[in-house]
């Protein structure tokens, strides 16, 4: 592995950064001829006339341009697609252990690692979510990925990853996560040799931070915390592959060299990570539970305002002050459909059953909460005392429409089918006034 150039801080900027000095044009996009001898190409992630705050396009200048490469044909990775189904889905509340990782004998890189839980929409639809999770053991070697039909943000859960992309090189550890935009193309490799996490495949608007409202200028995730790599190239040729996700269905072509030559860039539509540890939580410091949206560190709108296509909410540790209140997230039934998922260590609402690695699924209007134990002992926790949730990173999907669980999921081994019975210990307390 090339040593990382650094990175570029801020969110949505607009970056210029060089991996030689005069690489990059100044003054013009497309010159007659571009610095070094590189073809100058844009990137574009939004409509050429999308606002001005909400334009996403990069400039490359790079050694060959993307064109440059042999014909598709159908590549065969049947856990990885966006089939969500059309009929009946059950509105059952839904958990998984961790998702196996592969054996040690089967070399697993991270796109053949990546395995379909559930979503809803499509790149047709240009809403919606798939969501995956990737349990791989060997680096991408000789092999390139790009997503075209959505922004991929990736939560790291067991094992660093290094992301070559065509922007930079990006190292994310688990409570990090990476965003890659549409259509960039990397290579994800494995410094410690395998690795598991969470995949939302975003196929609506580009995820943003959202407005903060009376919290003022600042708070939750800060902008200058997102880091952007500088730019970063590799010059090799080769029997390569390029994999394409396209219209939910993976592609392959030869490619004879490393797209990841980019020497020079500038523009906003770029990757970037961000590390959950820096977020700054706010909650109540007198009683109840603000909604969980307080929590909210970037948001894909939807043409609702107010309504996320998809939001990504985490629970990260904090102190629970609040007086005269069940200090565990409450019984809840949202409009919104959730996938949870577990990064480190344990979620308050839940005694057991709920592991780092893996997830739930709790849809439009049905009943999920603290289990029975967590309900007994927050019931009749002493208040008096401050408690603080130290070890924790959980994190949820949140999704406007249903996140419909693929067939793979519902049939799979680590699927826990006596989820249900988490509740079932609710013993019932009431009782009417005598007369
Ligand atoms: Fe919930």
């Amino acid at each position: 592995m090339t040593a990382a150039a650094g990175y570029l801080s801020g969110f949505g900027n607009e970056f210029a950064t060089e991996a030689i000095d005069g690489a990059l044009p100044v003054g013009r996009n497309s010159p007659q001829r571009a610095p070094l001898g590189l073809y100058a190409e844009q990137l574009s992630g939004t409509a050429f006339t999308a606002p001005r705050a909400q334009n996403r396009r990069t400039w490359q200048y790079r050694i060959r341009p993307s064109a440059m490469h042999g014909s598709f044909t159908g590549y065969d990775q049947r856990r990885f697609h966006n089939d969500f189904g059309g009929g009946p889905v059950t509105p059952d509340q839904l958990r998984w252990d961790p998702l196996p990782m592969p054996a040690e004998e089967t070399a697993v890189d991270f796109v053949d690692g990546l395995y379909t839980m559930a979503g809803n929409g499509g790149a047709a639809a240009g809403a919606g979510i798939g969501v995956h999770m990737y349990a791989a053991n060997r680096s991408m070697q000789g092999r390139f990925f790009y997503d075209a039909d959505g922004e991929l943000l990736i939560v790291p859960q067991l094992g660093r990853l290094r992301i070559a992309t065509e922007m930079g090189l990006i190292d994310v550890q688990p409570q990090q996560i990476a965003v890659i935009p549409r259509g960039v193309r990397f290579r994800v490799e494995l410094p410690d040799g395998q690795a598991r996490g969470y995949v939302c495949e975003n196929f609506g608007a580009f995820l943003r931070l959202p407005d903060l409202g009376p919290i003022g200028s600042n708070g939750l995730a800060n902008p200058r915390d997102f880091e952007s790599p500088q730019a970063w190239y590799e010059d090799v040729e080769g029997d390569f592959e390029l994999i394409a996700k396209f219209q939910g269905h993976l592609w392959r072509a030869d490619i004879g060299h490393s797209p990841l030559d980019v020497v020079a860039w500038h523009g906003n539509h770029v990757p970037y990570r961000y590390d959950l540890r820096r977020f700054n939580t706010i909650g109540s410091i007198s009683y109840d539970h603000p909604d969980p949206s307080i929590f909210l560190v970037l948001t894909s709108p939807s043409d609702t305002p107010g309504v996320g296509n998809m939001d990504f909410v985490i629970f990260p540790p904090r102190w629970l002050v609040a007086q005269d209140t069940f200090r565990p997230p409450w019984f809840h039934r949202n409009i919104a459909s959730e996938f949870m998922g577990l990064i480190h260590g344990a979620y308050d609402a839940k005694a057991d059953g709920f592991m780092p690695g893996g997830c739930s699924v709790h849809n439009c209007m049905t009943g999920h909460g603290p289990d029975a134990a967590t309900f007994e002992k927050a019931s009749s926790a002493d208040l008096t005392k401050p408690d603080v949730i130290a070890d924790t990173m959980a994190f949820m999907f949140e999704a406007r429409a249903v996140i419909r669980p693929t067939a793979q999921a519902l049939t799979a081994a680590h699927r826990q089918r006596d989820y249900q019975a988490c509740w079932a210990g609710l013993s019932r307390h009431f009782q009417a006034p005598a007369g």
